[in-house]
C-alpha cells in the first residue's frame, strides 16, 4: 500500500501526464521537491565492474543438474545434446559470464574421472547430498549416473556464453587428481593421454578452462581443516600446476560469512612459506547466506530460518538485514586479507550467496534445497548485485547460489515445465553494468522505521548502483519499503539526460512469484524515458527493483 501522502502526489503526478512506474510512460522534470535524491556523480569512477560479478553456481545436487540443466539426449524435453534448450534460451539474456560446478559441498566427493569418456560406460555413485533427499526423491537425485560430466559442463558453458569455474576435490582426491583435471581441460590436442580422451569425446581443442577452486568451504563439508591446515593444503595443490600456455587463476576456500579468523589465519600461515605464496591465489571466496529470520532468537540452523512465501513485513526486513550484511563482511574480510597481502593482489570472490529457508515451497515436490524465490527474493537480489558493484576494487566474482531448482534460483524446472523466477529477472535487469565504469551514485532517503518484534527498527530508503560506458549511464535502484513509494530526484551533475529507458520489476505483493502454472506474475516491464529538462523525477514504487538506462550528452 503506497503512503497516503506519496499517493496523493503521486496520483497528482500522473494527472499531469507525469506517470512514473509501471506506466508506459516515465517522466522527467525539469525541476522538484522530490523527498528523495540520487546524485550520479560521473567524474568519479571506482573501477571497472567485472562481468564475473554475474556468475552462477550450478551444484550436483538434487534437481539441479539432473532435470534441471540435463535432461537427456533422447528427452522429449526440447535439448541440445541432452541440455535443456529452454535454459540455455534464457541464460543467453542474463549473460552468464562464468558458471561454478561441480560444487559446492559435492566438490569434495567428486572424483573428475567418473564423468568422462564414453557415457555408457561412466560409473554410478551415491551423490553427496543423498542424506537430504525426500524418501521419494527419484534415483537421479541420489545415484549419480555421471551423464554430466566436465565435457557436458563446458559444453553447456559454451552454450550459454560463460566461462567454467570447476572447483576440485582436496578433501577426498589427492593433488595429482588435480593436475590431471587440469591436462584433461587444458593439455593440447593430442598432447596427452587424457587429451586424447578428450578429443575421442569429440573436444580435440583445449577447454582452457581459467578459474580452478582448490576446495570448497574447506572449514567444513570440504574437510574440516583449521585455516592453517588449509594453507599447507593449498599451497601442496597450487605448486607447480600445470598452466598449459593459459595462466589459472585459483580461488581459495575462504570464510563462513564473518568468520575473520579463517581470513587472517589463512594468509599468515599461506606466507609462513614467503611472502611469494599470496600470488598463487588469484581469489579467496566467502560464502553469505542469509538464513536466519529468528531476530536473534536463536543460533540454530534449522530453526532461524524462515518461510520462503510466508512471510510477514517482519521477515521482509530481516531477510534484507541479514543480506546487507554481506557488504560488512567484504570489507572487513578485505581489511584482514590486507594485514598480510598489503597490495592486495588477491580479490574476493564471492561464490556463494543468496537466501536460504526452511523447506516446503518447492515447486517440485521433494527438491532438496529449492525454494520459490519472491519479490522479496528479487529485491535482496538486486540489492546484492548493487553492493558487488559498488566494491568493483575487492570483489571480482561472485555466484549466485544456485542456478536452477536450488536456493536463489533464477530458474525452475521439472520435466518439461519452465519457469523464469523474479531473480532470473533482476539478473536480465542489470546486465548493462556488466563491464562498465562503476561511477559513485550518491542516495539520500530517509529510513524505513519500523516495529522488530516490538522494537523500533529502520532499515535505509533507498540504494543502487550506477555505472557507465561512454554516453550511457546505468542506475539501478531498490526500493525495500514494503508499502511506500519513493518520488526522487535524479541528477547528474555536468551531464544532460538526452533518452533513455526504464526497466521496474515490481508487484502489488510483496509475496508474488512465478510459478509453472503462472508464469508471468512478476515480470518487468519497460516503457520509454522521456526527457523533459534536465532533472529526473521519478517515482520509485514499493518493493521494486528499477533499471535506469540514461543516454547523455
Ligand atoms: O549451496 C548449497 C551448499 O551450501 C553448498 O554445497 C555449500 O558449499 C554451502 O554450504
Amino acid at each position: 500500500m503506497i503512503e497516503r501522502r506519496q499517493f496523493l502526489r503521486q496520483t497528482s503526478m500522473a494527472a499531469c501526464g507525469l506517470l512514473l512506474f509501471n506506466g508506459r510512460k516515465s517522466a522527467v522534470a525539469a525541476a522538484s521537491s522530490a523527498p528523495c535524491r540520487i546524485e550520479v556523480l560521473l567524474g568519479e569512477e571506482v573501477g571497472t565492474i567485472s562481468p564475473n560479478i554475474y556468475g552462477h553456481f550450478a551444484e550436483n545436487l538434487s534437481g539441479v543438474v539432473y532435470d534441471g540443466i540435463w535432461v537427456g539426449k533422447n528427452s522429449k524435453v526440447p535439448n541440445i545434446d541432452g541440455i535443456r534448450s529452454e535454459l540455455v534460451e534464457q541464460m543467453r539474456k542474463i549473460k552468464p559470464s562464468v558458471i561454478r560446478f561441480p560444487g559446492g559441498c559435492f566438490a569434495d566427493s567428486y572424483d573428475w574421472r567418473d564423468g568422462v569418456g564414453p557415457s555408457d560406460k561412466r560409473p554410478r555413485r551415491t551423490n553427496f547430498w543423498d542424506g537430504a533427499e525426500a524418501p521419494n526423491a527419484p534415483a537421479s537425485h541420489r545415484y549419480d549416473s555421471n551423464q554430466f560430466g566436465t565435457d557436458e559442463f563446458v559444453h553447456f558453458c559454451r552454450l550459454t556464453g560463460g566461462s567454467p569455474y570447476l572447483a576440485a576435490n582436496v578433501r577426498s582426491l589427492p593433488a595429482e587428481e588435480f593436475y590431471r583435471w587440469v591436462e584433461y581441460c587444458n593439455s593440447p590436442a593430442g598432447s596427452t593421454t587424457l587429451a586424447d580422451l578428450r578429443g575421442a569425446a569429440g573436444y580435440p581443442e583445449p577447454f582452457g578452462v581459467r578459474y580452478w577452486g582448490v576446495g570448497n568451504e574447506s572449514w567444513g563439508c570440504g574437510g574440516n581443516f583449521l585455516s592453517q591446515e588449509y594453507a599447507m593444503e593449498f599451497r601442496r595443490y597450487a605448486a607447480w600446476v600445470p598452466g598449459y600456455g593459459k595462466p589459472l587463476s585459483l580461488i581459495a576456500s575462504g570464510p563462513n560469512s564473518g568468520e575473520l579468523s579463517w581470513t587472517r589465519g589463512f594468509f599468515e600461515a599461506l606466507v609462513k612459506k614467503g611472502k611469494d605464496q599470496i600470488n598463487s591465489v588469484w581469489g579467496f571466496g566467502l560464502h553469505h547466506y542469509a538464513w536466519n529470520l529468528s531476530r536473534g532468537k536463536t543460533q540454530d540452523w534449522d530453526k532461524g530460518k524462515g518461510d520462503a512465501v510466508k512471510f510477514d513485513s517482519r521477515d521482509w526486513y530481516e531477510l534484507l538485514r541479514e543480506g546487507q550484511k554481506v557488504e560488512d563482511l567484504i570489507n572487513d574480510h578485505w581489511k584482514a586479507m590486507g594485514e598480510i597481502d598489503t597490495e592486495h593482489h588477491v580479490k574476493l570472490v564471492v561464490d556463494e550467496w543468496g537466501p536460504w529457508y526452511k523447506p516446503g515451497s518447492e515447486q517440485t515436490p521433494g527438491n532438496a534445497l529449492e525454494q520459490t524465490p519472491t519479490m522479496r527474493d528479487a529485491v535482496f537480489s538486486g540489492m546484492t548485485l548493487d553492493i558487488f558493484n559498488r566494491n568493483p576494487d575487492k570483489v571480482a566474482m561472485a555466484n549466485c547460489a544456485q542456478l536452477i531448482n536450488c536456493l536463489n534460483s533464477l530458474y525452475l524446472a521439472h520435466e518439461d515445465k519452465f519457469v523464469v523466477t523474479p531473480v532470473g529477472h533482476v539478473f536480465e535487469m542489470y546486465v548493462p553494468h556488466q563491464g562498465g565504469k562503476a561511477i559513485r551514485a550518491v542516495f539520500s532517503a530517509p529510513a524505513i522505521q519500523y516495529d522488530r518484534d516490538g522494537k523500533p527498527a529502520e532499515f535505509w530508503g533507498l540504494k543502487g548502483s550506477a555505472s557507465v560506458r561512454e554516453k550511457n549511464v546505468v542506475l539501478t535502484v531498490v526500493n525495500p519499503s514494503v508499502n511506500g513509494s519513493r518520488e526522487t530526484e535524479v541528477s547528474l551533475p555536468g551531464a544532460r539526460p538526452k533518452a533513455g529507458a526504464v526497466i521496474v520489476l515490481a508487484s502489488p505483493d510483496i509475496h508474488a512469484c512465478n510459478s509453472f502454472q503462472q508464469r508471468d506474475v512478476v515480470a518487468p516491464r519497460t516503457s520509454e524515458l522521456k526527457v523533459a529538462g534536465g532533472t529526473l523525477v521519478m517515482t520509485f514504487p514499493p518493493a521494486s527493483v528499477t533499471t535506469l538506462q540514461i543516454e547523455v550528452e
